[in-house]
């Protein structure tokens, strides 16, 4: 018996980085996995990973759904309850920075961070605590940020929109928990993907290396191995947490 077997998963933003991570790691424990990729540029790395996905012997379907758009998030979430039957874990990875001073910084740079990585978890949680709570349980994991902690020099969009993630993971498990429907976020610290491609090398990689006491960047499986533990019952009585995934750079 694997820890999600027959469970069916939903993972934002996981044609790459740790979203793939997370969806691998779900389903080699036996989850069925519905992920979104939001580009073309993406759909071919979207096709090959649904391929693995199946290859590990769960049904997995990836669909194009921008996370930011409310329509499309309902849309998303009813073609998964169509095609799984329900949803019991929903993981809210997708993200974006756009990293600039607040003197250079533009409005549309502030609104697109906020829509991809703020409005992007209401829009996801609004649709899939319906058949949550139907099903009375459910666990909701938001993918939040070391930087919505402690804030970072140009990083006055990121780190809010990562706050805003905690704050409301906090209230929908106040509001929820009587439902049996668990909401926990992750903190995560540097972890080595595209996102942060340009601070492993270089001056920048020896700074941040040093302020981190295990040593190193983290790597996806990391995050997916913290999503696996909050997405089962291993983590049933755990609710509203942060959990901060960052090789210590939060002590
Ligand atoms: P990444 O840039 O490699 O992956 C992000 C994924 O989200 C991409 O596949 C992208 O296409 C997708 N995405 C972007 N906008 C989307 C939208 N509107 N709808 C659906 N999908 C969308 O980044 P990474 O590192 O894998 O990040 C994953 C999550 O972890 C993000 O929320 C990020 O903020 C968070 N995080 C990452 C850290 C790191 O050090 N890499 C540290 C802390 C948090």
């Amino acid at each position: 018996m694997k820890l999600l077997d027959n469970k069916v998963a939903i993972v934002t933003g996981a044609a790459r980085g740790i979203g793939e991570a997370i969806a691998v790691k779900l389903a080699e424990h036996g989850a069925h996995i519905a992920f979104t990729y939001v580009s073309d540029s993406s759909a071919d790395k979207a096709a090959a990973l649904e391929q693995k996905l199946v290859s590990l012997g769960v049904k997995a379907k990836a669909y194009k759904s921008n996370a930011a758009d409310f329509a499309a998030s309902e849309t998303f979430v009813n073609d998964v309850l169509k095609e799984f039957g329900n949803i019991d874990v929903c993981v809210n990875n997708a993200g974006i920075s756009k990293d600039n001073l607040l003197l250079r910084m533009s409005q549309e740079q502030w609104d697109d961070v906020m829509n991809v990585n703020l409005k992007s978890v209401f829009n996801m949680t609004k649709q899939v605590i319906r058949p949550m709570m139907k099903a009375k349980k459910g666990s909701i994991i938001n993918m939040s940020s070391i930087i919505g902690i402690r804030g970072n020099a140009g990083q006055s969009s990121y780190a809010a929109s990562k706050a805003g993630i905690i704050g409301f993971t906090k209230s929908i498990a106040h509001e929820l928990g009587s439902r049996n429907i668990r909401c926990n976020a992750i903190a995560p610290g540097f972890i080595e993907t595209d996102m942060t491609h340009y601070l492993q090398d270089g001056d920048a990689s020896k700074t941040f290396l040093e302020k981190i006491p295990l040593g190193r960047f983290g790597q996806g499986e990391e995050i997916a191995n913290t999503t696996l533990f909050l997405a089962s019952d291993m983590s049933s009585y755990v609710t509203g947490q942060v959990l901060s995934v960052c090789g210590g750079l939060n002590i």
